[in-house]
């Protein structure tokens, strides 16, 4: 069978690192990409449509994924700021801004979830479908011993909490997909490159390091109605 994946957020580098492994993969996948940016001009084969990640686009382009009878058997949701022309990552409760918090939280948390709704029509239709939502450690409230970066860190945790109550609906109304929330470890992409001078040798993971790490743990999930949180070692990371 012909795989088919649809990557949400692909111009992020993780989500290019996906595209170029299920491009060389044995079995290429069919691939659609959505992304607010226009299609670079090394992908050949694909599908790129450009997004503003409105609910009416969102509307607009799974009706276009329908239509063209195309059943996906994996979906991965990128989107994520930690900080942009608009925002950088608190430090302290001073730093806290409504604008930039709604402006984090709508990317981090908000778009990811409205995919969900979006696609559930489409991706109840498939007979396996494994969705990986980009979600991150410092969305652990378990696991946040050091505070700060306040809206990335809730975002994630709303994400979570988003995802969790979209798993247990899914699971009656879709029960053949899976819901992964992943925390692909410290990256070296745009968006941990402040941060990422501390990180220690051997910690810092090239996007395409993560992208096979994240294929084959998506190869070994079945679909069970849950919503998994789980790291690039396949570890389950505390709520
Ligand atoms: N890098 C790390 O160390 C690390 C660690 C933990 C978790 N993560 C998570 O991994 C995911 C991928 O991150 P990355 O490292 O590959 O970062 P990246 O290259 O900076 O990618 C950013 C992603 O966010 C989307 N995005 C940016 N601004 C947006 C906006 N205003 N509205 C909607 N979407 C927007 C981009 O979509 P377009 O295609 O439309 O540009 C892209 O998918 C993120 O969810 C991130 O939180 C990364």
């Amino acid at each position: 069978m012909t795989h088919s994946a649809l990557i949400i957020g692909g111009g992020s580098h993780i989500g290019r690192a996906i595209i170029n492994q299920l491009l060389q993969s044995k079995q290429p996948a069919q691939i659609t990409v959505v992304s607010r940016g226009s299609q670079p001009s090394i992908y050949k084969g694909l599908a790129w449509h450009q997004s503003d990640y409105s609910e009416a686009s969102m509307a607009r382009l799974v009706n276009t994924f329908n239509e063209s009878g195309r059943y996906y058997d994996q979906v991965f949701i990128c989107h994520g700021i930690l900080h942009d022309d608009q925002v950088s990552p608190e430090k302290r409760l001073e730093d806290l801004d409504s604008d930039s918090m709604q402006h984090v939280f709508q990317v981090n948390a908000i778009t990811p979830a409205l995919w969900l709704k979006h696609l559930l029509p489409l991706l109840k239709q498939s007979a396996l479908c494994k969705v990986a939502i980009f979600s991150a450690r410092v969305g652990s409230i378990d696991d946040n011993h050091l505070g700060g970066w306040y809206s990335y860190r809730a975002s994630k945790a709303a994400l979570n909490m988003l995802l969790k109550s979209a798993a247990v609906e899914y699971a009656r109304r879709a029960p053949e997909v899976k819901l992964l929330a992943f925390h692909p470890g410290t990256a070296d992409t745009p968006l941990s490159r402040p941060f990422s001078k501390n990180v220690p040798e051997g910690k810092l993971f090239q996007p395409t390091f993560v992208a096979e790490r994240l294929l084959a743990i998506l190869d070994s999930l079945e679909p069970d109605g849950e919503l998994s949180f789980l790291d690039w070692q396949h570890e389950r990371i505390a709520w």
